[in-house]
């Protein structure tokens, strides 16, 4: 079931013509399906049902409010990498117990933040991490519940930028060094140590280095039993990919079975940490033509939207499917499409076959519902786009547009101007 889909050439997100969406709150604006994020959200934690587990959204790859708030009333948790991120799953309502926090640099105050709000548990990255985490929960007379984050030293096959879980990556603590760093926290009065967890990687279409890791993880596990440890969480991390063009990501029923074989027996509970599958192929960028034109070897057609809303085609070669939100049978043309920001790098697609777009025509950018509004940047002096959630015949701002006021918010000029 997809819910972007064309009658009678018009693109529309569940019941509602995108088109009249484009008509009333202008372009560019990121759109979302609630009926695709929900059953996304409801596939991948049925999938591991028959098994004690807390799915926690990884709130760096949509970091919007009413799209946490949604996996708040379904009862889901949140990954967390900043106080930002914390403060946000609050608002939005996710419970504190369902809540872990990675990350390699967090600060004093983010510990702080996090203690106070009696979080589920941090994912904790380096000795020096797990030294100050003890201090700050001793200074505030508490306890830090922690898993160690394992570097499994696992090949992900992803684009290097998306690896997380190799040696040289800045992530986790080495596997080798892991037990030593269990062994220095069972010393810590202020901490309490519950799990070990990993991340590898993100956007990972083959399923093997995940069981890769699972099995290491589950070796740690075995010598911490050993050491008397009491290892209740065991946390995957996400990672899971989605089609974005031709891709084939093994579907989440056939991950969750391929890791149930590995830990079913083991008394614990799993946590994963899904971002893109869920959410990425929930939300489109929606963009008009400003202009098109012609130079020797090349068209371009010039659209409103550009590297500042969404940078992941610059970033990392990535691929976004174009869409045209009418559709006109035309015959296609090669093209790149490209913002207006002053960057070469400023563009969605290169010399790809597409519609004969015209001024004022309506684009969509498929896929884009994960690191895309939540890595949008203000480059160029550009407010960011609106958000809009689809449910039904319905549709809602979930984000205006920003102004230029609040372009300039918090700036000031100092005395000596
Ligand atoms: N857990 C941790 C600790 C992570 O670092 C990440 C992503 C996730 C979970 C969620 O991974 P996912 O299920 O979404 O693959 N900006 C890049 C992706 C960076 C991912 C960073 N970590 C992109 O646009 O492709």
């Amino acid at each position: 079931m997809h819910y972007f889909v064309y009658k009678n050439d018009d693109l529309y997100c569940e019941n509602v013509p995108i088109a009249d969406i484009a008509e009333q709150i202008g372009t560019p604006f990121y759109l979302y399906s609630y009926a695709t994020i929900t059953r996304h959200f409801r596939v991948f934690g049925d999938a591991f049902n028959d098994l004690d587990h807390l799915t926690c959204f990884s709130v760096k790859s949509n970091s919007s409010l009413a799209i946490l708030r949604i996996f708040a009333l379904h009862g889901g948790g949140a990954d967390v990498v900043s106080g930002g991120e914390l403060f946000r799953a609050l608002r939005a309502g996710i419970a504190p117990d369902k809540i872990v926090y990675s990350g390699v640099g967090k600060t004093l105050e983010e510990m702080k933040l996090a203690l106070n709000s009696n979080i589920l548990m941090f994912n904790v990255e380096s000795d020096q991490e797990l030294q100050l985490l003890n201090i700050t929960a001793k200074d505030m007379g508490c306890k830090a519940t922690i898993a160690i984050r394992i570097n499994p030293e696992v090949e992900p096959k992803t684009h290097p930028y998306l690896a997380t879980g190799h040696s040289e990556n800045k992530f986790g603590i080495p596997l080798k060094d892991s037990l030593n760093t269990y062994e220095s926290a069972k010393q810590l009065e202020n901490i309490d140590v519950k799990g070990i967890s990993c991340h590898i990687g993100s956007q990972l279409t083959d399923i093997d280095p995940f069981l890769e890791a699972l099995r290491k993880l589950k070796d740690i596990l075995k010598e911490l039993t050993k050491m008397a440890f009491d290892i209740k969480f065991l946390n995957l991390g996400g990672g899971l990919g989605i089609t974005y063009s031709n891709e084939k990501p093994p579907h989440p029923l056939e991950y969750a079975k391929a890791l149930k074989e590995i830990i079913r027996k083991d008394n614990i509970t799993l946590i994963l940490e899904p971002g893109r599958v869920i959410i990425g192929n929930a939300g489109i960028l929606v963009t008009r033509v400003l202009y098109t034109k012609s130079t020797k070897n090349k068209r371009f057609i010039i659209v409103d939207a550009g590297m500042n809303d969404l940078i992941r085609p610059t970033l990392y070669n990535s691929f976004h499917a174009i869409q045209p939100v009418k559709m006109t049978h035309s015959e296609m043309l090669v093209a790149d499409l490209v913002g207006p920001v002053c960057e070469t790098g400023d563009f969605f697609v290169k010399d790809k076959k597409m519609p004969p777009f015209k001024s004022g025509d309506l684009v969509a950018i498929m896929s884009a519902g994960a690191y895309s509004f939540s890595m949008a940047s203000n480059y160029n002096s550009r407010p960011r786009p609106a958000e809009v959630m689809v449910k039904g015949k319905l549709f809602s701002l979930i984000r205006s547009r920003e102004t230029y006021n609040d372009l300039i918010h918090g700036e000031v000029f100092p005395k000596f101007l």
